[in-house]
């Protein structure tokens, strides 16, 4: 799936989080879209399996689409959790949390779990003591 399909699955499910519901007038609005732009990207995400929508209803997410867009919208979490750590400030760590989740390595966001989770420093010898255990 491209960077821009999972921008819109994590809206999906970021609306229906804090709204209950999902409206393509919403999604627009705040990914800073056209409409006609979001219908398109449902069509597609519509063809994975991803969301159903009724003509005009509210956009739902399918069990599939929603895991997708947690896992999405948790390293989201994570990366703008990690930049604040680094003091980047937060509107810019969250645009940059919004670019990062979709190119960073499973081991990459492994070892930053670890270093936000184990409080920074520490975090190395965490992960080395968890592979000597294993
Ligand atoms: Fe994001």
């Amino acid at each position: 799936m491209t960077k821009a399909l999972e921008d819109y699955l994590e809206e999906v499910h970021v609306l229906i989080l804090q709204k209950g519901k999902a409206r393509v007038r919403d999604v627009a609005h705040d990914l800073n879209v056209k409409m006609p732009s979001v219908v398109k990207a449902l069509a597609e995400l519509k063809k994975l399996g991803l969301v159903n929508q009724e003509p005009y209803g509210d956009i739902e997410l399918t069990a599939k689409g929603r895991r997708i867009a947690a896992s999405v919208l948790g390293r989201h979490t994570l990366l703008k959790a990690f930049l604040m750590k680094l003091n980047v400030p937060e509107e810019q760590a969250d645009n940059d949390a919004c670019l990062m989740e979709h190119i960073l390595s499973a081991t990459t966001l492994d070892r930053i779990r670890d270093f936000v989770e184990g409080g920074g420093v520490r975090a190395k010898e965490k992960s080395d003591k968890n592979k000597e255990t294993k």
